[in-house]
């Protein structure tokens, strides 16, 4: 049964996660009613516990490599390891995660007539040679790489999104998700923000790869929720890709002592060598989700950080 008031029954992919939970959050506080789908891989319960008691959510524990049969209006497939630590430690899985993932949910997308949304990654730009990165910008991938399990079985679910809209009109999105922190992000997934508040809050050496002059933009959750809402929203005859992130710029040294700085800690910087395949510059161009979904990032940096020191201190108590 199709509902007829603009309430949606919604699904969301990966729903236990970082991203996928705030979401979750979010569509349902606009009413809808969300089927949540998740293996827990990096996802967990305690992401979502908060919305169990909710009559509007569903909690259902699916790997998407395997085909999902259900009655929803729209997919968000959010599905998918994203931090080099989880994402190389099972490297075919996470190839499968996003090509057969993605087949999967293509194909229930197809059944039920739903529109759906992929959460695909700034890292289908590689090691950009241009800077910014927009979407026209076919990017810089090393196929054969650690990262390439991740970077390019993203680009193959953006290629199977696309033939899906040519071979069978399929209404699809694709959003090319830059660097994303806040409250929910994994205490120990190697990624920079995550690395130096946790390093910061025990009193540990700050690890700088390189000598931190690479750059990183850094949007906050609520943020890019905000950008993946109104994407759904547009019009049937916007797909996308649109870069959706935050175009300001700050050296990862930068940060590194912006955490210092809020957490008080006295943790000191200490630098170590580069990891392969590491871009050295990202930064979206968002001229294109400025002008189709009137969006542009609003919290700043210092703001956000608060909010995931606070997280994290959450987490540190025993
Ligand atoms: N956070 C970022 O900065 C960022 C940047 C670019 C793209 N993205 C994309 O956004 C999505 C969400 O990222 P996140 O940061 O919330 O990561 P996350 O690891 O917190 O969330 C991913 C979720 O997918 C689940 N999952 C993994 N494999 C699955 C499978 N086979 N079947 C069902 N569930 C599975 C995990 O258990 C987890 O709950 C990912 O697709 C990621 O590639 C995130």
């Amino acid at each position: 049964m199709k509902s007829y008031d603009g309430k949606k029954r919604v699904l969301v992919t990966g729903g236990a996660g970082f991203l996928g939970s705030h979401l979750c959050e979010r569509l349902l506080a606009s009413g809808h009613d969300v089927l949540c789908v998740d293996n827990f891989y990096t996802g967990t319960k305690d992401n979502i516990a908060h919305l169990l008691d909710s009559p509007r959510f569903e909690l259902m524990r699916h790997d998407v490599t395997f085909p999902l049969y259900v009655e929803v209006d729209e997919i968000y497939n959010l599905a998918c390891p994203a931090s080099p630590v989880h994402y190389q430690f099972d490297p075919v899985q996470t190839t499968k995660t996003s090509v057969h993932g993605a087949i999967n949910m293509l194909g229930l997308a197809k059944r039920v007539k739903a529109k759906i949304l992929q959460a695909s990654t700034s890292e289908v730009y590689g090691d950009p040679k241009v800077h910014p990165q927009a979407e026209d910008y076919w990017g810089h991938v090393n196929p054969i790489g650690m990262r390439s399990c991740y970077d390019e079985g993203k680009r193959c679910a953006e290629t199977l999104f696309f033939d899906y809209l040519r071979q069978h009109k399929l209404r699809i999105k694709v959003a090319r998700i830059f660097n994303t922190y806040g409250p929910r992000m994994h205490p120990n997934d190697g990624r920079v923000v995550s690395n130096f508040i946790m390093q910061a809050l025990k009193g540990e050496p700050i690890t700088v790869y390189g000598e931190g002059i690479q750059t990183r933009s850094f949007c906050y959750v609520d943020d890019l929720i905000e950008s993946l809402v109104r994407l759904m929203a547009t019009s049937d005859d916007f797909t996308g890709p649109v870069n959706v992130g935050n175009p300001k710029e700050f050296s990862i040294r930068e940060l590194a002592e912006r955490v210092v700085a809020l957490t008080g800690s006295r943790s000191k910087l200490v630098f170590k060598p580069l990891p392969s395949d590491d871009p050295m510059q990202r930064q979206p161009d968002i001229t294109v989700a400025r002008r189709v979904l009137e969006w542009q990032p609003k919290v700043e940096l210092e703001e956000g950080l608060r909010k995931t020191v606070a997280y994290f201190q959450t987490l540190m108590r025993p």
